[in-house]
């Protein structure tokens, strides 16, 4: 049990190695079950997900923390069917272009930031003071709600998550307080995920040179040195894109995805699963799998992403538009050299120092009059 104290992934995908690629923990009576393959994971978490959409229970993080309304843990049921309508409608493609703005605007601060104190530091703080205490989450997200709700009627709102929400509140039959958690989930959700994508790109950046020259190279031929790049770019930007790609891949922010629960037994290649046995994808090892990225697998490539004529192959649809700008957007800016690895649900890597510096002088004024542009939003 101790072994599964600090990342659990990789002890277990060194035990596919020398077990099974299923594998069974009774730990301390609770049954959990680990699927160390893509294809054992797709067979039975994907395929069978009608067996599978259960959450084991989490008594402090759902039912004390969360008072049995965070739609990320919550348990599969007519409440969870509601919920989870309202955030699909709320961040399906269509409805993520209206958000493009303030991601854009919230790009051009991160880089501005990382200049004016050029630490990493500063996406860790967007995180701490993000993710608040717990115990004042609930109040926090009330007011921000709130804040919403009086823009509405003001007339003065923003296109978001919560104003959706608000705007169609009778198509989803929820309450006012399972909005207000589904909106501070969500924002929890992006959050940490988004921001410790950040991190390990940054640290990405810093440890393989090569791979940022030619992601600046890229953005200087197709964004060129006069303006920030902007989402109608990205289709240009293939190997940016790859490199983003690549470091979803490297270093999967969930690298044991969110555990899911066993509604009924079943068997699967003849092991059996009992009912409310809890199932972990091993993300980190279908990742870094050698049968399917090759013997390189653990390097960091971007290039795999790429065909011959240099265009992004076929992949993941990339919902993750934010992280897109963001890395984008640093990617004008920051030239990182050295570097001197917590874990919930995301592994974000041990803090390291970086230099982040402007790539070329007119970097500072083309920002500054981006910001100056938003001011008043
Ligand atoms: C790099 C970015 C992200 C990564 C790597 C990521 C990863 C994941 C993973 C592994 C799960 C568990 C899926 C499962 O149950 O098997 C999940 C669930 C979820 N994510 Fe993300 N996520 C990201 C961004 C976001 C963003 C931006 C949002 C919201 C705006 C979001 C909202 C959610 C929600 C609501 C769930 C629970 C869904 C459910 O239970 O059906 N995520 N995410």
């Amino acid at each position: 049990m101790s072994q599964l104290k600090n990342k659990k992934w990789l002890f277990s995908s060194d035990c596919k190695g020398r077990f099974s690629e299923v594998m069974h923990l009774d730990a301390m009576g609770r049954q959990t079950i680990i699927f160390n393959s893509l294809k054992s994971a797709f067979n039975v978490l994907e395929r069978r997900t009608g067996n599978y959409s259960g959450r084991p229970r989490f008594i402090m993080a759902q039912e004390i923390l969360n008072e049995g309304l965070g739609v990320i843990l919550m348990d599969y049921g007519e409440l969870w069917r509601r919920l989870r309508r309202a955030a699909h409608d709320a961040v399906s493609r269509t409805t993520v272009q209206n958000y493009h703005p303030t991601q854009t605007k919230e790009a051009t601060v991160l880089v501005s930031s990382l200049l004016e104190d050029p630490q990493i530091d500063i996406i860790c703080k967007m995180e701490e003071e993000a993710l608040m205490r717990a115990a004042q989450r609930y109040d926090i997200f009330l007011r921000l709600f709130d804040r919403v709700r009086a823009d509405i009627a003001t007339g003065g709102e923003r296109p978001s998550f919560s104003a959706s929400l608000l705007r169609n509140h009778d198509r989803y039959h929820l309450s006012e307080p399972e909005m207000t958690f589904l909106s501070g989930q969500m924002y929890i959700a992006g959050f940490e995920t988004t921001s410790t994508t950040l991190m390990w790109w940054t640290l990405a950046m810093v440890a393989f040179p090569q791979v940022q020259r030619r992601a600046q190279a890229e953005l200087d031929a197709v964004v060129g040195r006069s303006r920030l790049p902007t989402f109608e770019d990205a289709p240009h930007l293939p190997y940016v894109r790859a490199v983003v790609r690549e470091v979803l891949r490297w270093r999967p922010p969930v690298p044991f995805g969110v555990p899911h629960a066993a509604t009924e037994d079943d068997w699967y290649e003849g092991m059996f699963i009992p009912k409310g046995a809890t199932c972990l994808a091993n993300i980190w090892q279908c990742n870094h799998d050698r049968a399917i990225f090759g013997e390189d697998a653990d390097d960091f490539r971007p290039e795999r992403h790429l065909d011959e004529g240099g265009e992004l192959l076929p992949g993941p649809i990339e919902t993750n538009q934010e992280g897109h700008v963001s890395l984008e957007r640093e990617g004008v800016v920051p030239d990182t050299d050295t570097f001197i690895d917590t874990e919930f649900l995301c592994d974000h890597p041990t803090p390291y120092d970086c230099r982040i510096r402007p790539r070329f002088p007119e970097v500072v004024s083309i920002l500054s009059e981006e910001r100056e542009r938003f001011k008043g939003d």
